[in-house]
């Protein structure tokens, strides 16, 4: 049986845009899978802790001899563990500032973690997790391209760090001009749902 992980990242919780689409979403890739279970992940309602000082700690005690106290990355090991048990990984999010909310920010600092996830070389960052296919649900208010529309700093940079960890297979969905009204948050879902009819099919 396969296992889906959704992060969902916005504050709003269940009645975020980005979790409606990642409803229908999710529904679809059950269409092709129905026997698969769903872990859903409410980040943007409980967030991680940041990388404070515990978890500094910790990742720089793991390998090293003596008693060394890990307490500070348990939370990093019980989500990574819940990475590694997923096949399919579906992250919906608003965009916050051109960028990730800081929710799944702090997923992703409990996630990358040197010696775990990824491990540097003289030609780079390797990652150690297996690939999977992964969605990216993306709820923006406005609408990106060069200017005079606003700039994606969120899709580059999340592309690159699920890269890192060695997820490559990655699709984003952008939906954009949810803050513009009904019309455009009705277009906006309408070429979502196109966008997504094959997955299943
Ligand atoms: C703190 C904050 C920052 C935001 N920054 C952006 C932004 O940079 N670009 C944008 O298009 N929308 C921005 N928005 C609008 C949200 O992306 C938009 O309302 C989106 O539909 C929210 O999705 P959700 O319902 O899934 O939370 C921002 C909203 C908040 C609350």
């Amino acid at each position: 049986m396969s296992t889906i992980l959704r992060l969902d990242c916005s504050p709003a919780g269940a009645a975020a845009q980005s979790a409606r689409a990642a409803d229908l979403l999710v529904d679809r890739l059950l269409l092709g899978a129905p026997a698969t279970t769903v872990r859903r992940r409410e980040l943007g309602v409980a967030p991680p802790p940041w990388a404070d000082m515990a978890f500094v700690c910790g990742m720089f005690a793991v390998g090293q001899p003596g008693a060394a106290d890990l307490s500070g990355i348990a939370v990093s090991e019980a989500l990574i563990g819940e990475l590694e048990a997923t096949d399919v990984l579906v992250i919906a999010t608003p965009m916050h500032n051109f960028t990730v909310p800081a929710p799944l920010k702090a997923w992703i600092d409990q996630v990358v973690r040197i010696g775990r996830t990824f491990r540097s070389t003289p030609q780079g960052k390797v990652g150690l997790l297996r690939d999977r296919p992964a969605h990216v649900v993306v709820a923006c208010g406005g609408y990106l391209g060069p200017p005079p529309r606003q700039p994606d700093f969120l899709s580059p940079y999340l592309r690159h760090v699920l890269a890192t960890i060695g997820i490559h297979d990655v699709r984003f969905h952008m939906l954009e001009g949810l803050g513009r009204g009904d019309a455009a948050r009705e277009a906006a879902m309408t070429g979502f749902r196109e966008a997504i009819a094959a997955i299943g099919a």
